[in-house]
């Protein structure tokens, strides 16, 4: 059985938040749902539903954050993918016992109130994968 139940979010870097929600609500009438400040990533998020999922729209609080480091050398763009699973821990010791790199060693707060846990763009497909499952750890 698949571990992974749901894209939670596809996050996407961006240097102007107000001006990118903008164009998501006046073109696409898409509705954000969710802001939040995640002090310890140093990032602001928006949250724009699409059914079930996200479009997660970041950008940087801090000069130092990794998402400003992201932004000063490749862009805007696409910057993860958050899959949503029943259990992060299960999920995250399967990409370790494969020998997955890790940047998460174990589960953490993850904005929403969700257990989230990132996985290295080294370990598969040049991506960075963040595992998401709703609600506190259990
Ligand atoms: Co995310």
């Amino acid at each position: 059985m698949s571990q992974l139940t749901e894209i939670d979010h596809v996050a996407i870097a961006v240097n102007d938040l107000a001006a990118t929600i903008a164009w998501y609500e006046s073109v696409l009438g898409a509705r954000v749902v969710h802001r939040e400040v995640v002090a310890s990533d140093g990032v602001e998020e928006a949250l724009i539903a699409v059914a079930e999922s996200y479009v997660q729209l970041l950008t940087p609080t801090t000069p130092d954050s990794p998402v400003a480091k992201f932004l000063a050398t490749r862009g805007e763009g696409l910057h993860h993918v958050g899959f949503r699973v029943a259990d992060c821990a299960a999920a995250l010791e399967a990409v370790r016992a494969a020998g997955g790199r890790l940047i998460d060693q174990v589960p953490r707060a993850g904005s929403r109130g969700t257990t989230v846990a990132f996985v290295h763009p080294k370990t598969i497909g040049g991506t960075l994968i963040e595992l998401v499952e709703e609600g506190p750890a259990h």
